[in-house]
């Protein structure tokens, strides 16, 4: 197979969705089509979520079970499939965020009766900073949920994206049929007792009266008006537009009965996006050029104390990785040279002599040799953007407990950041850390980790802050001006940008009003 076709057939995306809408479930289904699992059960990773608030070196053991399913690459008709997986904890969405800069596209999962949800809310705001093509899966209508009209109108004011159903729902709850298959014209018939596709009909005319035949007269009727209206409210797919990011294409089914699964698998693989061009700071990479690049978006640390190692990952963004080649590590300015990358199939991990733009690759980082966002090439100096840090919701000084374990903590701390656990703002004006987190976990996590593998005591200590703004001006003195009136607030983020700790939203209002040359972002990348 030449390159052009090996990097064309591949598919890699990663589903998200709010916490129990149904995403492990989700993934388990296609995962059993793909023939990458025999029985449902075997995914486990997102039951993280469910020991939840507070217990997190449980979190942590399951995360151990989680690295074979980071990545779950599987074949399906020819398309080599790559599901990247996402932290079912909020805590760690900062997680989440990166890995979407490494999917060319995205599922999303949306609970018929809970409708979208915050977390889907944030996700989505990540997918559109990159024009992420996306396709939204309406689970469990064998629920009684929301009218799926108002639904699409709520998915398409709360995700800002226009949509476009291409299956529908035939009733719900108790009563619920099936779908009508709108991309391929057929009619998917439901029995609740068989929990799967019970009968799929090829059905090209709604109008048909066979149509009551299989699904009685009422639920005929409502089908009928309900094309009727959907063909005059919505466009006809337009799949550029979908790959564009601006148009999400909807399917409705029930993740846990098996059922319009198989009818998104098959659609998806039509429509969705194999790897796309992406964006260096020297120039756009396209996937199928000769030579290998990539960046590293994901490190994965074994918290095993006499086992200190990591796994870096990297996805492929042009041509094609092999087994014991020199790379350029740009960073570093280094060459390197891998003999055990890994590859992710199904849920094994094994060595791979050769992978290809889309796939992912795990390699093995024992000295911290990786960090986010680190580029490897065939040579050419390039530095891959789009892995924004975003603003953290809580913030702490992080502090020295034991003195004679000063360097300690300052190493543990620079390596921990570099695996992205949290961001590290340094206070320009009295020097001292602020770790910036999403949630409450990673706290712990970071002191359990400094006390574990860097024999570093730490402790925190409250600073009340609202916000982290990256600021930028093309007015200089302006910009000095503001520095210097907020001196107390200005901090250096790990890249030594200039970043404004603003403590209230009021503090932050003025200061906008008061520097109306100064940008305020909300993320390091804009
Ligand atoms: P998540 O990864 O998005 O957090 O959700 P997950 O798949 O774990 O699903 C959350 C709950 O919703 C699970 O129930 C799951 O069985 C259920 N579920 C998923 N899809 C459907 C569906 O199509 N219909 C219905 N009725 N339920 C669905 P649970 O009781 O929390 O877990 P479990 O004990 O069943 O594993």
């Amino acid at each position: 197979m030449s390159l052009h076709q090996e990097i064309s057939r591949r598919r890699t995306f990663a589903i998200i969705s709010h916490p129990d809408a149904g995403k492990t479930t989700l993934t388990e289904k296609l995962l059993l089509f793909g023939g990458a699992i025999h029985v449902a059960g075997a995914v486990k990773s997102n039951k993280i979520k469910k020991t939840a608030t507070s217990d997190w070196m449980e979190i942590e053991k399951q995360r151990g079970i989680s690295v074979a399913t980071s990545v779950m690459g599987f074949e399906y008709n020819d398309i080599k499939i790559n599901i990247l997986d996402t932290p079912g904890h909020q805590d760690f969405a900062e997680d989440t965020f990166r890995t979407l800069t490494a999917v060319d596209s995205v599922i999303i999962v949306v609970d018929i009766a809970k409708g979208v949800e915050t977390q889907t809310r944030k996700l989505m705001e990540v997918c559109r900073m990159r024009n992420t093509p996306v396709i939204v899966f309406v689970n469990k209508t064998d629920r009684e949920g929301k009218n799926p009209f108002d639904l699409l109108d709520e998915i398409e004011s709360e995700l800002k994206i226009a949509v476009r159903p291409l299956s529908w729902p035939i009733n719900q709850g108790q009563r619920f049929k099936g779908v009508y298959n709108i991309y391929e014209e057929k009619l998917d018939l439901y029995t609740p007792s068989k929990q799967t596709v019970t009968e799929s009909v090829a059905f090209n005319d709604i109008n048909s009266s066979e149509l009551e035949k299989y699904i009685g007269e009422s639920d005929a009727k409502q089908l009928r008006d309900d094309m009727e209206l959907i063909n005059g409210v919505y466009n006809p797919f337009d799949s550029d537009q979908y790959l564009s990011g601006e148009l999400a294409p909807v399917f409705f089914g029930s993740a846990l009965n098996n059922f319009g699964v198989k009818e998104l698998l098959d659609c998806f693989i039509q429509i969705a996006p194999s790897p796309r061009p992406v964006q260096t700071l020297e120039r756009k990479v396209t996937p199928d050029e000769e030579n290998f690049s990539g960046f590293i978006f994901k490190i994965h640390a074994n918290m095993d104390p006499n086992h200190r190692s990591c796994i870096a990952f990297v996805k492929i963004c042009s041509g094609k990785f092999e087994r014991n080649v020199n790379y350029k590590h740009i960073r570093h300015n280094k060459l390197m040279k891998f003999s055990s990358a890994t590859a992710f199939m199904a849920q094994k991990k094994e060595t791979v002599d050769e992978a290809f733009a889309g796939d992912i690759i795990g390699i093995p980082d024992n000295g911290g040799t990786f960090k986010i966002g680190d580029t490897l090439t065939g040579g050419e100096n390039l530095h891959f953007k789009g892995l924004p840090s975003f603003s953290p919701e809580m913030f702490k000084y992080i502090e020295n407990a034991d003195p004679m374990k000063a360097k300690q903590l300052d190493k543990g701390i620079n390596q921990l950041m570099d695996e992205g656990v949290a961001q590290l703002f340094t206070n320009q004006f009295n020097g001292r850390k602020i770790i910036g987190t999403v949630g409450q976990l990673q706290f712990e996590v970071i002191q359990y980790r400094l006390e574990h593998e860097y024999n570093a005591l730490c402790k925190w200590e409250p600073i009340s802050l609202h916000k982290a703004c990256w600021i930028k001006s093309d007015d200089k003195t302006q910009l000095e001006n503001f520095k210097k009136r907020k001196q107390q607030y200005m901090a250096l983020d790990k890249e030594g940008r200039d970043v404004f700790l603003a403590d209230s939203g009021y503090v932050l209002q003025m200061a906008q009003s008061d520097f109306p040359k100064i940008n305020f972002h909300f993320s390091s990348e804009f």
